[in-house]
């Protein structure tokens, strides 16, 4: 029943949001062992987990990306990217590192956040890594878009991810004409109002497919970034994929055997990986987005 399991998935979220799970999830070695079975779309706690996850995908041909949820303080959180980078800088793979301003500074301070960006950005230099700033909700957008901007006027080896779900998002991406990084186009995982974003629909896809065509027309290198095969499907047709630079990039988990469909059709597809402490948020916005999730979550864990 699709409206039971939406509210549950919602409820889910928003409880998560509003007490401390973190505390809930910690407090207890049990409930944290039972529910990070459920974590499908993790690869591990630690940056060993990542890398090893990394190493078997990029050994079936996959490109690789790799993503920390590791959020306590934003020192830590740096020096863990700051040795993600050395380590994959180190073995000369071309993967894409992913990482919230947020875990970095920006609520503090924006500027805290752009600091601790450079150091990465230059940290990267010289490495066939490129370095990927999520999005985060709405009310960070215009903050996470001048970091960005100010970074990547600087240095060319940082992208911006960007929400189709958000009405601002064709002028925000025309703000960026100038800005030479790569671009990936995702629907949007947060809840937002009907003020300010669409919903999951044809006319979400539609705006998803023109802001594909807007940003490859800009000249920037675009990610295509979702797991709905009408998308895809549309993108291939529309020549979208084929255009320089273009790319499928799909979150570890997800429709693997989609992924592997499209990469022996020859189409290059990155796979997002995610490793770190925090999988429980992550945990609770996959089931958010995909409620059926959570059956897999439950029979994950009744198999453990
Ligand atoms: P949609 O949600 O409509 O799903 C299409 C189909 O894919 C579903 O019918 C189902 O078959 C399958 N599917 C989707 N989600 C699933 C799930 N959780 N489990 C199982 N099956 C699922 N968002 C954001 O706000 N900021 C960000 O920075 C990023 N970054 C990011 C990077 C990458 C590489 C990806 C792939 C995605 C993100 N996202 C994101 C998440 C994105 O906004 C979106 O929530 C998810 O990709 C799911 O949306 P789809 O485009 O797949 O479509």
């Amino acid at each position: 029943n699709k409206d039971w399991e939406q509210q549950a998935a919602d409820a889910l979220k928003s409880v998560a949001r509003r007490m401390d799970i973190k505390a809930y999830v910690e407090q207890s070695p049990l409930l944290y062992e039972l529910l990070k079975k459920a974590a499908l779309h993790v690869t591990g706690d630690s940056r060993k987990d990542g890398l090893e996850a990394g190493q078997r995908l990029t050994a079936k041909g996959y490109d690789i990306g790799e993503n920390t949820v590791n959020t306590e303080e934003c020192e830590t959180a740096t020096l863990e990217l700051t040795a993600l980078i050395d380590d994959l800088g180190g073995q000369g793979t071309s993967a894409r590192v992913s990482f919230d301003l947020s875990h970095i500074g920006l609520l503090p301070e924006p500027e805290l956040a752009y600091m601790n960006l450079v150091k990465l950005t230059e940290r990267a230099l010289g490495t066939e890594l490129e370095l990927f700033i999520s999005m985060e909700e709405s009310a960070k957008t215009e903050q996470i878009l001048e970091v960005y901007k100010r970074a990547a006027s600087r240095y060319p080896n940082i992208g911006i991810t960007l929400q189709a779900h958000l009405y601002r998002t064709p002028d925000d991406l025309a703000a960026l004409s100038a800005s030479p990084g790569r671009i990936r186009i995702v629907k949007g995982a947060y809840q937002e109002s009907a003020e300010v974003a669409i919903s999951r629909s044809e006319s979400l896809n539609e705006r998803y497919l023109q802001l594909v065509r807007q940003a490859l027309g800009d000249g920037h290198r675009v990610s295509v970034a979702t797991h709905d095969e009408r998308i895809i499907e549309e993108a291939i047709q529309r020549g979208l994929l084929t255009e320089h630079g273009a790319k499928l990039e799909m979150l570890y988990g997800i429709r693997p055997e989609l992924g592997s469909r499209l990469k022996s059709a020859g189409y290059p597809v990155q796979i997002y990986l995610t490793y770190g402490h925090e999988w429980y948020l992550y945990l609770c916005h996959r089931i958010a987005e995909y409620p059926p999730n959570l059956y897999r979550a439950v029979a994950n864990m009744a198999e453990s």
